[in-house]
């Protein structure tokens, strides 16, 4: 009952004025995004860097309206992007970064997002890194495809997300294979999506996410090229793929598992112990309202715990 809640109140600017002017609530945000500063994420990447753990870094923002905000968006991937080059030291796992198209004006229009994203792509070539198009609601399903399958056919470094709650995602994920461009962060799917569009019931977003990995994991698959990123805290999940991977001796190398900065930190660990490539998602920046919303949809209990920690200092 509270996920449709949290998923209303990430949309609202009301009660996003209201949030984030409460100093607390910024705090407990620190929880889920390593700090307001592009320094606070390098020295997250950093840690996890020491424990064998690698980053894909997203700087925060969604749904920009101003066309010149989305331009400095982008600029401010650039600026990332020349820091990561600049520090170096990265040992062969330089950190990649995650985008959302909303961010780079896909409101506004296609071309808009494709041009800003283009760039931020480019710059990642230039320095051999790869650049994740994350997904969003569906009304830019269609839309993030399209700029994925145009910037695709110039630059192999991109990669996107399909989501396992959506109907059309078998689709997807078949036509992407058949293209041989399936390089894909599979999850389940953090928005608010109608029965029309998206499994309402959660054991069918389960059985759907390992379809679709076992489809991106097939030989057929492979063979086209794939590349998977398991996006999940979920142990059932995890233990499918890692079934999936023995079954069919699947390469350790066509596959990684990625988490996000906050969640199952002892899960992200252990599989990193036992050889897996792990990637953390690393968000920071100002913009925390939404992202910080759709983690407590996905788990209503951390509001609680939040406010418990919080008071116990
Ligand atoms: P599920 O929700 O079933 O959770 C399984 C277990 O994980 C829970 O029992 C709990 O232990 C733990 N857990 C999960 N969420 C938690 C939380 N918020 N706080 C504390 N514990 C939690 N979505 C999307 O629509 N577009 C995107 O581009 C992305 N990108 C993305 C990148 C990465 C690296 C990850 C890991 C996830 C995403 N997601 C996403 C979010 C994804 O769709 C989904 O909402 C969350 O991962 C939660 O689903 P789980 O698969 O973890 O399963």
């Amino acid at each position: 009952m509270l996920r449709p809640l949290f998923l209303y109140l990430s949309r609202n600017d009301l009660a996003r004025r209201f949030v984030m002017g409460f100093p607390l609530a910024r705090r407990a945000s620190l929880r889920f995004v390593a700090g307001e500063t592009l320094d606070d994420a390098m020295a997250a990447v950093r840690a996890f860097q020491a424990r064998g753990i690698h980053a894909t870094m997203d700087h925060l923002g969604e749904n920009v309206y101003n066309e010149a905000d989305t331009r400095r968006a982008a600029d401010e991937y650039v600026e990332l992007l020349e820091r990561i080059h600049q520090e170096g030291g990265w040992n062969g796992h330089i950190p990649h970064c995650s985008v959302k198209l909303t961010q780079l004006g896909l409101d506004i229009g296609p071309d808009l997002a494709e041009e800003n994203l283009e760039r931020v792509v480019a710059k990642a070539q230039e320095i051999g890194t790869f650049v994740r198009i994350d997904m969003e609601s569906s009304d830019y399903t269609d839309a993030t495809l399209e700029i994925y399958r145009r910037l695709r056919s110039r630059y192999d470094n991109l990669g996107v997300v399909i989501q396992a709650y959506l109907y059309r995602s078998e689709r997807d994920v078949r036509q992407l294979i058949e293209e041989g461009i399936a390089n894909i962060r599979l999850c389940k799917g953090a928005y608010k999506e109608p029965p029309t569009i998206a499994f309402p019931k959660k054991a069918d977003v389960n059985t759907n996410f390992v379809n679709l990995m076992e489809l991106l994991l097939s030989r057929e698959a492979l063979e086209k090229g794939a590349y998977l990123a398991v996006a999940t805290h979920d142990e059932k999940m995890i233990a499918a793929t890692r079934a999936w991977e023995a079954a069919h001796q699947v390469p350790r190398d066509r596959f990684e598992f990625q988490m996000l900065h906050g969640i199952r930190r002892d899960l992200q660990e252990k599989l990193a112990a036992e050889g897996y490539t792990v990637r953390i998602y690393i968000p920071y920046g100002t913009e925390w309202y939404p992202y910080f919303m759709r983690r407590l949809a996905e788990r209503p209990a951390n509001v609680w715990f939040i406010v418990s920690n919080l008071f116990r200092r």
